[in-house]
């Protein structure tokens, strides 16, 4: 994959930051797993059914997708990142009935029609241009063949997004703002937009809407704020100053005192967060 228009997305997902992903990638599934389950909840995949996972990333959906359709159904994890979805590979080896494929879902070369479902936990929200990628994936899908998927809702309604770069910013400052819509985790935040996306991109019965759900860390807040500097949006202020240990470890302990709020008595730490769910079908 030497040309594609998303190849500053696949360099950022090939580096360092989707190697510490691989690398965190079972604190992650922890940390998200709600939203994988929210997604299943409303793709609801059946025995027999062939389903793509768009930005699969380490294949957590994809796992639990291929039990769900059984050896009789097939699912295929497709992304960007080599590394990414080397784990993603890695983790599905027993399973003959889940493959990866690396390809930026813009310009896939997939074949048409072969898909009842695509589905996935926010793996949409990089593309450059997103009508043209939703395009691409209803060319997978077969005709009546649906799209479920979980993007960011705006960091305002996202704790943690909103606490983690506060506490960052105050500590290094302020790193050039990402522009409204741009690709990155907000780039489907405006749920209106994202529709516009679906529906451009020849999508019918297109739905959105906002569903709350919790993301834990079993180490309770001094692990989520650990997990927040090395993934997500402190890294991101962190990578761009090049903070030291010192100041890292400020930071990671000003979020912790702020997401002790969000603590349960077992130990745990459960933040709620804002979810855009999407769901629309390909016209039959
Ligand atoms: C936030 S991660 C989510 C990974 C996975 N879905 C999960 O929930 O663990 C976003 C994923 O989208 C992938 N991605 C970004 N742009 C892409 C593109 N144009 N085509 C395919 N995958 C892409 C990245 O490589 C990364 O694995």
């Amino acid at each position: 994959m030497t040309d594609t228009p998303n190849a500053t997305e696949r360099d950022f997902w090939s580096g360092p930051s989707g190697q510490s992903w691989v690398a965190n990638q079972e604190e992650m599934d922890r940390q998200m797993a709600e939203v994988a389950d929210l997604v299943l909840h409303h793709a609801q995949p059946g025995p027999g059914q062939r389903i793509l996972d768009i930005g699969s990333g380490a294949g957590a959906l994809s796992l639990l997708a291929a039990e769900a359709v059984g050896p009789s159904g097939h699912v295929l994890a497709t992304d960007i990142s080599k590394p990414l979805l080397d784990c993603a590979d890695m983790r599905g080896r027993t399973i003959d009935h889940m493959d990866t494929f690396l390809a930026d879902t813009q310009t896939a070369d997939w074949p048409a029609a072969d898909y009842d479902l695509a589905i996935s936990r926010f793996g949409v929200m990089f593309f450059a241009d997103p009508a043209a990628a939703f395009a691409n994936i209803a060319r997978a899908l077969k005709p009546g063949g649906r799209i479920v998927f979980a993007a960011w809702a705006p960091p305002q309604d996202n704790p943690f997004w909103r606490i983690p770069t506060k506490h960052a910013v105050a500590h290094l400052g302020q790193p050039p703002k990402i522009e409204p819509n741009q690709p990155g985790p907000m780039g489907l935040a405006d749920i209106e937009l994202a529709c516009d996306h679906l529906t451009n991109g020849g999508f019918d019965n297109v739905e959105g809407r906002v569903e709350t759900i919790h993301l834990r860390h079993t180490d309770g807040a001094t692990g989520f704020a650990s997990l927040c500097c090395r993934i997500g949006a402190a890294k991101r202020v962190i990578n761009h100053f090049e903070a030291d240990e010192k100041a890292q470890q400020a930071i990671e302990n000003d979020i912790a005192a702020e997401f002790a709020r969000f603590e349960r008595p077992d130990g745990t730490c459960a933040i709620p967060a804002a979810i855009n769910l999407l769901t629309a079908t390909k016209p039959a």
